[in-house]
């Protein structure tokens, strides 16, 4: 198969960027679109040429760390299916296929098509963990979650954190992403201890990085690698409330042992 590349260069977040056009000829249907990339540039470094930088590491869709936009499409045009996981077949022979990074100002460029996901890790670092003890491994098992819990848990830590959600969303908005991570401990016992902090203190980090707000339309869930469901935000977004009315509690009764 051949096809045209329109490929976004640009050297770092300060230099400007630019469409560069590249041919990806003799390539085998059954090529991954990163192993596409791969011949692309070595091609490319066989003629002297600084070759395209673009993320990736398990190249099994497991780990988040590859993400084009391709043909305006975080991940390009399958559902479900992470940039690494898309192969060539999927096109047409001779298409031409424009790759961009993820574009919001929370995710500055690197180089090309790499942008800094920090902002994701400096979230979870807010409160996507938990401080209670949970012991060797059996001790876990016996504490006992109903299975809706559960499946509800596992769903929601399915998120690789690619960051396709926030490229798809007009606003650049986080906002599925921090729900998959604040879901995924509060569905479970042990997540219980800081389940009303952990919800403000990550919205209040998401909201500092830069992402914008949620408006509900939606292109998050449809971008999502791993089917994570918009639902997640309806209970982050009730979780935030009950945090921030316990919170104002807290306060009050503070208030209230002051002035006694
Ligand atoms: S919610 Fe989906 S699209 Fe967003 S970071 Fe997680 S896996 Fe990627
Ligand atoms: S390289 Fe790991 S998910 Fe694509």
């Amino acid at each position: 198969m051949n096809f045209t590349l329109q490929v976004w260069r640009q050297k770092d977040a300060r230099s400007a960027g630019r469409f560069v056009k590249y041919r990806a000829t003799d390539i085998g249907p059954d090529m991954s679109f990163l192993e596409m990339l791969d011949v692309v540039n070595e091609r490319l470094v066989e003629q002297g040429i600084d070759p395209i930088a673009f993320d990736h590491d398990c190249r099994e869709g497991i780990c988040g760390m590859c993400g084009i936009v391709i043909n305006g499409r975080p991940h390009g045009p399958r559902p479900r299916t992470t940039t690494c996981q898309l192969h060539m077949r999927f096109f047409g022979d001779e298409d031409t296929l424009v790759l961009e990074p993820w574009r919001a100002r929370a995710f500055p460029v690197v180089k090309d098509l790499v942008v800094d996901r920090g902002a994701f890790d400096r979230i979870v670092a807010a409160g996507g963990f938990i401080t209670a003890p949970t012991g060797s491994a059996p001790d876990a098992n016996a504490i006992p979650v109903p299975k809706e819990d559960a499946d509800l848990a596992m769903d929601a830590a399915a998120c690789i954190g690619c960051g396709a959600c926030v490229a798809a969303c007009p606003n650049a908005s986080a906002t599925l992403f921090v729900a998959a991570k604040v879901a995924h401990l509060a569905h479970l016992p042990q997540g219980q201890p800081e389940r009303w902090d952990r919800v403000l203190a990550m919205t209040a980090q998401a909201d500092a990085e830069g992402f914008g707000g949620c408006t509900n339309h939606g292109e998050c869930e449809a971008a999502c690698p791993k089917a994570i469901g918009v639902h997640f935000i309806g209970e982050m977004n009730a979780d935030w409330l009950r945090a921030r009315f316990r919170r104002g509690r807290r306060a009050a009764r503070a208030g209230d042992g002051a002035a006694g």
